[in-house]
């Protein structure tokens, strides 16, 4: 073992257990503050430090063992004074194993139209009473080592990727590199909580190149390419991850942000990707559909009343699975009952859902480790193109 250079003490490890000898797809295992965690991996996202439709116990039977939380969300409910109180995020929702929080930022500008960014940080009005309110990297840092998250993100300058405005886009990519300077400086729990940079650059390439050496620079335990996921087209996206992880450190963790829909974890699998997040398949289960190795299937469907098949016959989610397996044995038609009367509906196909994705990473890792991973990517698009039967 040589010595690194050591500049950021870091609360993680990163164990690489496998390479494919084809694509750039990695297995290993990450040890957290709150323990292991099998990459790659889907973090399911519960905003409100609740996963819509699931109770921690049952996030945990899915083998769940790192969830995301929103910073914006839990600085405005409970708030800091509130989280400093319970002791963090882990004890407000009894959840014993590891969160990683969003910084803020990337919220804000989503889900309010009227944030507005300056060199500061980002200024928005309070969605409970219009007051004006600005988030820093120090305030996002301090509200995260509040909720005591074991993976923080930094805060980050996100312009849409069809952005046409280049210079803005430059300055966005520079903006998040000083951000993470004054995030770095203010993290107060480093040997604790592992900070996280985010590169930015749009679809340039060059900039993209340019920002993940500056970020790498900084040597943080764990990197993301962010500002994807907003609707680019899917060459541009591939050739984004292609061009950041083709300059990332072996020895340290990659997430890309935003990103959930099955076929794009397999492909960023493939080029070098660990850690991925989405709302969409928790989402998409509140408005009745079912992820299945061949689509989506709107179980509000009419086609679905008589179906008295399981949601997916291969299935092991609590849902699917046979009553004799121990399963609820459910059907689609069950489904199709139910689905219209919200929470039973929407709890079970979300806890399918997330089966689902957190399935996919098992088997994705899986393959990985036996150097499989082109057959199980070529048997992935198979289902998916041969379609329901
Ligand atoms: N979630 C999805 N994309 C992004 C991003 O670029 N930055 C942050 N902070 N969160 C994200
Ligand atoms: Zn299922």
């Amino acid at each position: 073992d040589t010595m690194a250079p050591v500049s950021m003490p870091s609360a993680l490890k990163f164990e690489l257990l496998g390479k494919c000898s084809v694509t750039k797809a990695r297995a290993a295992t990450l040890h957290l503050p709150h323990g292991p965690v099998p990459l790659p991996i889907f973090m399911p996202v519960a905003t409100q430090a609740s996963l819509k439709g699931l109770t921690p116990d049952q996030l945990e039977d899915q083998g769940c063992r790192l969830c995301l939380n929103n910073t914006y969300h839990l600085g405005l409910k409970p708030g800091q004074a509130t989280l400093d109180a319970i002791g963090g995020a882990h004890k407000l929702q009894s959840w014993p194993h590891n969160i990683l929080t969003d910084s803020g930022g990337f919220q804000m500008v989503s889900l309010l139209k009227l944030a507005q960014v300056t060199e500061e940080g980002v200024r928005f009005l309070s969605p409970h009473d219009g007051s004006p309110m600005l988030l820093t990297p120090e305030h996002s840092i301090s509200l995260q080592n509040s909720i005591g998250s074991d993976i923080i993100m930094q805060l980050d300058d996100v312009i849409a990727t069809t952005s046409p405005d280049a210079a803005r886009m430059r300055e966005a990519m520079e903006r998040s590199v000083r951000w993470l300077d004054r995030c770095i400086a203010a993290h107060k729990y480093p040997e604790r909580q592992n900070l996280f940079c985010i590169i930015q650059g749009g679809l340039d390439l060059e900039l993209r190149r340019e920002c993940t050496r500056e970020m790498v620079a900084r040597d943080t335990p764990g990197i993301a390419i962010g500002g994807l996921s907003g609707g680019e087209e899917k060459n541009s996206y591939c050739r984004v991850v292609d061009a950041c992880t083709d300059l990332l450190p072996e020895g340290k963790p990659r997430y890309v942000m935003g990103v959930g829909y099955p076929e794009d974890l397999v492909v960023s699998i493939a080029l070098g990707a660990d850690m991925f997040d989405c709302v969409w398949p928790t989402r998409t289960a509140r408005f009745g559909n079912a992820i299945t190795p061949s689509g989506a299937l709107n179980l509000r469907n009419a086609r679905y009343a008589t179906d008295f098949r399981p949601i997916t016959a291969s299935c092991t989610c609590p849902v699917c699975r046979p009553v004799s397996a121990g399963g609820l044995g459910l059907t689609r038609a069950y489904m199709y009952h139910v689905t219209a009367k919200e929470t039973a509906g929407a709890h079970l196909l979300t806890m399918h859902n997330v089966h689902y994705q957190l399935s996919l990473m098992r088997e994705a890792r899986e393959a990985i480790l036996q150097d499989a991973y082109p057959a199980f990517v070529r048997g992935f698009w198979h289902v998916v193109w041969r379609g329901e039967g």
